[in-house]
């Protein structure tokens, strides 16, 4: 992590801003000095580069034409797409020689195709668009997240983004279904296939998902569209223990099937958290509990999903096996409960310094990693503000610490490695991963040797060397 300091004296080359003119024109080179610092500071205000200038091509020809340069010059370069990553990986470091690599302009739907059930579309088309074209055409295009309104197809494919959705659809990586990438020589390549079934060797499609930018950049993808749910039913439930919430998701799931469409989580402190930062909100429950959780099931007709709900909800009312419900009557009351889940972010940016854990594990470890890692955490400081809170469903906690917002770097920095390491040492124990949905970025990239084999690493690191044998994409992000 590094804090804000000035730009460095020189920027680059003009040799090669000259060039890089040349391949995008006018329009896509950005050097003013405000732009640029909006680019290079990330969503969070946790990380803080400089950049040599903020390239913008306007089509994947143009995106050839640059990284055929930055490879003829060893020119690093950072892809950046919505700028909404919660890793850093999107940020350049401070030297000023990296070159940002903006697919904002990358903007157009190219096809959607309602039989084949698919969307091709640019890399910097934002998730919200790609609904909206989905929408036309009466298709649904289910991934979906707080940042949906700036994060792109190409940024959510290179986080492998998760979200809401996850428990039903899967992980971005389980929408796609072609890509077309720039490698970082300049040469593309065309995976742009709409296939269900293609079993022709290696899936090369899988090695850019995930990859952070740090193999080349995505240009386009195909992804899969599905059926549209017109009946939706969503509750808020309480629960005075996390085992409740696990033992209310099997039972959803026996009862609702794939019509268990979301199952978010988050603990007393984290409602009260966005309640107290986000103006307009009302806790759904009057009664308090320890955890709640937003349930929601969808279809494409109501067969009747409300009364589904409010009988499975009622059920394990009956038998104490959670201690509240409400079921939304209303899209106000279905819109306030997911302002609430959606708010969480926003009122921990606004209430103080997340110290963030994005970890995954299995669901039926949660209760008891979170009994162990609270008495660590709290072990360790007994004042610790845990904001807990994600995708039960999925098995994805944001196990997070909130500092003051007045907390010295000082301060912020050996809490950080402390708590870390307390957190992370019991999601190994458990079976877990240390990155469920954020990707390693430049935040979990010096831990990464730790939870990862060595092997996996080494054959990641050879992966990278055939693809960028120059060392241009992304340096110091994952690897
Ligand atoms: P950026 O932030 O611009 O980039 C992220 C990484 O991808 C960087 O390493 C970058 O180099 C690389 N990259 C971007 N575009 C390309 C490309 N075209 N080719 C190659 N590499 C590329 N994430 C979740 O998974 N689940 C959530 O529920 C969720 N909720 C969020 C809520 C809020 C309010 C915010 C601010 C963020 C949330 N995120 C969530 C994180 C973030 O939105 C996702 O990681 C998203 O996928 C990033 O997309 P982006 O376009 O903003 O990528
Ligand atoms: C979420 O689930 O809200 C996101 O992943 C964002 C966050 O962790 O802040
Ligand atoms: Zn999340």
């Amino acid at each position: 992590m590094s804090g804000p300091s000035l730009p460095p004296a020189a920027f680059a080359a003009p040799e090669l801003i000259q060039r890089l003119r040349a391949a995008v024109g006018d329009a896509g080179l950005v050097t003013d000095p405000q732009v640029l610092a909006a680019l290079t500071t990330d969503w969070l205000g946790k990380w803080h580069g400089h950049a040599a200038a903020v390239v913008r091509p306007a089509d994947t020809q143009e995106v050839a034409a640059v990284m055929k340069i930055c490879h003829d010059t060893h020119t690093p370069v950072v892809t950046q797409g919505g700028n909404t990553g919660m890793s850093g990986g999107a940020t350049p470091d401070a030297s000023g020689a990296q070159l940002i690599l903006s697919t904002t302009r990358l903007n157009r739907v190219r096809q959607v195709d309602p039989i084949n059930n698919t969307l091709t579309a640019d890399a910097g088309v934002t998730l919200a668009q790609l609904h909206e074209a989905a929408l036309a055409h009466d298709r649904f295009f289910p991934l979906s997240m707080g940042s949906e309104g700036s994060c792109t197809l190409g940024g959510n494919l290179a986080t492998n983004a998760g979200g809401i959705a996850v428990l039903r659809y899967g992980t971005a990586r389980d929408l796609v279904l072609g890509v077309e990438a720039v490698l970082p020589d300049g040469r593309i390549w065309n995976g742009l296939r709409a296939l269900r079934k293609d079993n022709t060797g290696y899936d090369l499609r899988h090695l850019f998902v995930g990859s952070e930018g740090t193999l080349g950049v995505i240009t386009g993808a195909v992804v899969k569209l599905y059926e549209r749910p017109t009946a939706r039913a969503t509750a808020w439930v309480g629960a005075d223990g996390l085992d409740h919430l696990v033992a209310l998701l099997a039972r959803l799931r026996t009862a609702c099937g794939e019509r268990l469409a979301a199952f978010e989580m988050m603990s007393h402190e984290s409602l009260a958290l966005v309640l107290a930062h986000t103006p307009g909100l009302r806790a759904p429950l009057e009664s308090r509990h320890a955890y709640h959780a937003l349930v929601e099931l969808a279809d494409t007709h109501d067969f009747g999903l409300g009364a589904l709900l409010e009988s499975t909800l009622g059920s394990a009312l009956a038998d104490g096996r959670i201690d509240g419900a409400a079921v939304c009557t209303s899209d106000a009351q279905s819109a306030n409960v997911w302002k609430i889940r959606e708010g969480i972010s926003h009122a921990q940016v606004r209430a103080g310094r997340a110290i963030k854990h994005d970890i995954a594990l299995p669901i039926s470890a949660l209760p008891v990693f979170v009994r162990e890692a609270e008495a660590a955490l709290r072990a360790a400081d007994p004042a610790v503000h845990i904001v807990n809170f994600g995708h039960l469903g999925d098995g994805n906690l944001h196990f997070n610490v909130l500092l003051p917002l007045d907390t010295p770097p000082e301060r912020i920095h050996h809490a950080t490695l402390r708590f870390n390491g307390l957190v992370h040492h019991l999601v190994r124990a458990h079976g877990g991963s240390i990155s469920a949905e954020h990707g390693i970025g430049q935040l979990r990239r010096d831990e990464l040797p730790l939870y990862k084999p060595a092997f996996e690493l080494e054959l990641m690191l050879r992966i990278k060397q055939i693809l960028d044998p120059n060392q241009i994409m992304n340096p110091g992000k994952l690897l």
